[in-house]
């Protein structure tokens, strides 16, 4: 039984292909057309998926859309009523959403009436926490999804069961813990979609001295109707001008129009505008903003643990990826256990429609747990070889070693250790944002200067935004607060202080790192690298930063080969392949 799951029209547009239960591939479109979040129909990415199965279309017998137009259609239809841009921006998605039978068709150069496949629309929320806690090891848990907006809600919880998901409630628009974050966020000046990260790093150099003004922004009580929250909508304009997202043309970057209002500004003075120097008013709003955003999200999880007495969380939603909040739930709430999507945004939204219709509608039993993220796509030694010949690198005078693992492995920690910049790309690439050790650039975590060095050479980022580490996890409680793993990147734990100094460079101005710990059973290569660094210097972390300068991380071996060329790093290991500079270059 093959399903196809396909967020398509929606931000992060993605694929997805499970058969029989079994996750085979995942990836969202923007690592081929090379468009960050890209939104239109993911053609590459299906075909991809369809490809690394063995699959041809006419092999698929489910296609999962999450997303449903009709869910909450009366709620729709009275803002419509009052919203004319809002109706007709509805009556587009429609058409685009029934289209997509015949965009899959055209995507196979296949004729759409000979598509054999059923095609099921699954719930936005739905498929956030099918995508959490199908991929879970839980055999039960409590369920939460949190993000801006989707079918007309924006946060779910439940609890699920074996095979089987039970929702309890929802938080329905206008009302929005990610969408609240967004509008501080734009009206700190980040207008770029997806900026709200970068909020998050800003936060740990300010005090949270408005957070009363926020309380406001955003009101939590200890209601009766379990975990509601409300936005404070003076506050706020879109629950007057529309609640959706723009996408100028199909395969382009989304854009959140405007979401703050000039009561916002009335309370907490003008708005930032981008060119603008950042003050510390500005890292104190950041700070307040995350504190209120943590008071939330934390509240509404300690009452989900109340009320389903269990031990275990499933998180999906853009508003998972807050590493900061998420390293708190331990010591917050009674939850001991936590699963985390990788894909939490958007993107993870085709894996758990996917599962969606394997479990929830087909109730097959489960049999799969997402225990690491290398669901993409993979290039042979030949194929790397090719592309390195065809680079020119050899002749620009870099030496170019086909190495054996364990020289190979000396070889990149010993360039790691002399503070060198390497660029390390193997096997599948990752599912979700987060490079973990397959499309990264690592770097000596002991340099104090490595963060700067990193950010002239070759992030070009704000330098406030932190570095994160990578550690062998058996190693995470001699250096971190927390031990839990954290596989995903997607918990930042507080740095034991007597360990700050051994790792400055990816321990944040806070004492946190948003770490990623590494197993053999994971990622043996990157669990050998390394330890290979560990046995030089004694320290069992690398500073583990994204393959990419300012776009997609890299997915094939040219743009790798390309991004090592472009920026300054040191050296590049592409498979078994070790690429230096020539001296002095
Ligand atoms: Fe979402």
């Amino acid at each position: 039984m093959n399903i196809l799951g396909i967020n398509a029209y929606h931000g992060n547009a993605s694929a997805a292909i499970v058969c029989d239960g079994i996750l085979v591939a995942a990836v969202e479109e923007e690592r081929f057309n090379r468009v960050k979040y890209a939104a239109g129909f993911p053609a590459q990415a299906t075909r991809y998926c369809l490809k690394e199965a063995g699959l041809t279309l006419a092999e698929v017998d489910h296609v999962a859309i999450p997303r449903n137009p009709y869910a909450r259609l009366w709620t729709k239809v009275s803002y419509a009523l009052r919203m004319p841009s809002f109706a007709r921006e509805r009556a587009k998605v429609l058409v685009k959403f029934q289209g997509i039978p015949e965009a899959l068709a055209q995507a196979f150069d296949a004729d759409p009436k000979k598509n054999r496949a059923k095609f099921h629309r699954i719930e936005h929320h739905q498929a956030h926490l099918a995508s959490s806690f199908y991929c879970s090891p839980f055999e039960c848990a409590a369920l939460l999804s949190a993000d801006g907006l989707g079918d007309f809600a924006s946060t779910m919880w439940g609890t699920g069961s074996g095979s089987r998901m039970a929702i309890d409630g929802a938080v329905t628009f206008p009302h929005s813990l990610g969408l609240f974050y967004s509008a501080v966020t734009q009206y700190l000046g980040f207008l770029k979609f997806g900026d709200e990260y970068k909020v998050m790093g800003l936060a740990a150099y300010g005090q949270p001295e408005q957070l009363e003004v926020f309380r406001d922004i955003v009101r939590f009580e200890s209601a009766s109707d379990g975990n509601a929250f409300k936005l404070g909508l003076g506050y706020f304009v879109h629950h007057r001008t529309g609640p959706e997202m723009s996408w100028a043309e199909a395969d382009k970057t989304p854009a959140l129009g405007k979401l703050f209002s000039g009561g916002m500004e009335e309370k907490l003075g003008p708005a930032r505008t981008p060119e603008q120097t950042l003050a510390q008013r500005h890292r104190n709003l950041a700070a307040s903003l995350q504190a209120r955003l943590e008071e939330v999200y934390l509240g509404m999880l300690r009452k989900l643990a109340e009320r389903s007495r269990l031990k275990a969380v499933c998180l999906a939603g853009g508003v998972a990826f807050n590493c900061v909040a998420n390293g708190k739930i331990f010591d917050a709430t009674p939850f001991e256990q936590v699963y985390i999507h990788p894909a939490a945004g958007d993107g993870g939204l085709s894996v758990g429609a996917a599962f969606y219709v394997w479990h929830q509608i087909l109730d097959k039993p489960r049999s799969f747990v997402m225990d690491h993220a290398y669901w993409g796509p993979e290039y042979s030694r030949e194929e790397i070889r090719s592309a390195i010949d065809s680079s020119g690198l050899a002749q620009k005078g870099c030496a170019i070693a086909e190495l054996k693992e364990p020289e190979l492995m000396k070889s990149a920690a010993t360039l790691i250790a002399d503070g060198k910049i390497l660029g390390w790309f193997q096997g599948r690439a990752e599912w979700g944002p987060r490079a973990l050790g397959n499309r990264s650039i690592v770097a000596d975590p002991r340099r104090p200067e490595m963060k700067e060095i990193l950010n002239q050479r070759i992030k070009h980022r704000e330098v406030f935004r932190p570095f994160a580490p990578s550690i062998l996890a058996e190693a995470t409680a001699d250096y971190f607060e927390k031990s839990h793993p954290s596989p995903f990147m997607t918990l930042a734990y507080g740095v034991r202080p007597a360990q700050r100094e051994k790792i400055p460079a990816p321990t944040h101005v806070d004492g946190t790192g948003r770490l990623q710990t590494v197993t053999r059973e994971a990622n043996p290569r990157y669990h050998a690298l390394i330890s290979a660094f560990r046995d030089l210097t004694g320290v069992p972390v690398v500073l583990n930063t994204s393959f990419n300068d300012n776009e997609p991380i890299v997915c094939r071996p040219e743009e790798a080969i390309e991004c090592f060329q472009r920026t300054q790093m040191d050296a590049l290991v592409l498979g078994d392949f070790l690429i230096t500079r020539p001296a002095g270059s």
